[in-house]
C-alpha cells in the first residue's frame, strides 16, 4: 500500500460467490466454500500485516438455515475445522495477535461449534494484533431484537427507564459492543445489496461493490478497495 493511504479502521465484507465459482468450474457448491474458507484466512493474514484493526467476515446468516442440509453441514464443517485450526495455532502459541470475536445468535448452533467458539474467543481475548469478527448464524435485524430485548430485560429490572434508552446503550447491547462502526463494507460477488449485515453499524459506512467471486479475491482486490474508499469523501451530515 502507498504510503499516504488512510487505512479504514474497520473493513468489513460479504464473503458471497462461493456458489457460483463453483458452478463455473463444474463443482459442488460445497468446493466454493472450501475455497472462500481459503481466501478467508490468506485476507485475515494480509489485514494483519498492512495494519487494520477491525475486520469482519460474513460467514453465514439467519437465512442461510434454508440452504440444503448437506450444503450448511459442509460450512459448519468448515466452521468445525477452522476452529480446530485456531485451537491448534493458539496452542502453539502462533495465531498472530488475532483477538477472535463471533458475532451472531448461539441458539441454534451445534453444542461442539458453541463450545469451541466460546473457547476461541476466550484464549484470544487479551490479543491486540487485530480482531476478528466471524458472522455466524448472524442476522443484522435478529441481532437488533435481541439488543432490543436486552434492554427491556434490564427495565424490567429496574436498571433503566424507557427514557434512558439511547444510541449508545442500543449500540452496547449489540454483538459489536465496544468496537468502531465499520468504515468501510465490501460485497464482492456482482450483488449490490446488505443481505441483513450490520444493519445498524453501517449507518454511516462507505460501500464498495466487486465483481470478483469470493473464492478469487485476492489482496489486490482488498488494496483496490481501500484505494476506492481513499476517494471518498466523508462527510457524516456535516456540511464540508
Ligand atoms: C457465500 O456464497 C457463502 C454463504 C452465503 C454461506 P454463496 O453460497 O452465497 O454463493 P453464491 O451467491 O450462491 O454464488
Ligand atoms: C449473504 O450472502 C450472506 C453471506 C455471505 C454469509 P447470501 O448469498 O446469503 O445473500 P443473498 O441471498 O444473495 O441476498
Ligand atoms: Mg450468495
Amino acid at each position: 500500500m502507498e504510503q499516504q493511504t488512510r487505512l479504514p479502521r474497520h473493513i468489513a465484507v460479504i464473503m458471497d460467490g462461493n456458489g457460483r465459482w463453483a458452478k463455473k468450474r463444474g463443482l459442488p457448491r460445497t468446493d466454493g466454500h472450501k475455497k472462500g474458507a481459503e481466501v478467508f484466512r490468506q485476507i485475515c493474514q494480509y489485514a494483519s500485516d498492512i495494519g487494520i484493526e477491525y475486520m469482519t467476515f460474513y460467514a453465514f446468516s439467519t437465512e442461510n438455515w434454508k440452504r440444503s442440509e448437506q450444503e450448511v453441514c459442509a460450512i459448519m464443517d468448515l466452521l468445525r475445522a477452522y476452529l480446530a485450526e485456531m485451537q491448534q495455532r493458539e496452542d502453539e502459541n502462533r495465531t498472530g495477535g488475532y483477538r477472535i470475536r463471533f458475532l451472531g445468535a448461539r441458539e441454534g448452533m451445534p453444542d461442539d461449534i458453541v463450545r469451541l467458539m466460546d473457547e476461541a474467543e476466550e484464549k484470544s481475548r487479551d490479543k491486540t494484533r487485530i480482531t476478528i469478527n466471524i458472522c455466524v448464524n448472524y442476522g443484522g435485524r435478529d441481532e437488533i431484537v435481541h439488543a432490543v430485548r436486552t434492554l427491556c430485560d434490564r427495565a424490567k429490572r429496574g436498571e433503566l427507564e424507557p427514557a434512558d434508552v439511547s444510541e449508545a446503550l442500543v449500540s452496547d447491547a449489540l454483538y459489536t459492543a465496544g468496537q468502531p462502526d465499520p468504515d468501510l463494507i465490501i460485497r464482492p460477488s456482482g450483488e449490490v445489496r446488505l443481505s441483513n449485515f450490520l444493519v445498524w453499524q453501517s449507518a454511516y459506512a462507505e460501500f464498495y461493490f466487486d465483481d470478483v467471486l469470493w473464492p478469487d479475491f485476492t489482496p489486490a482486490d482488498l488494496d483496490r478497495a481501500i484505494a476506492a474508499y481513499n476517494q471518498r469523501d466523508r462527510r457524516f451530515g456535516d456540511a464540508r
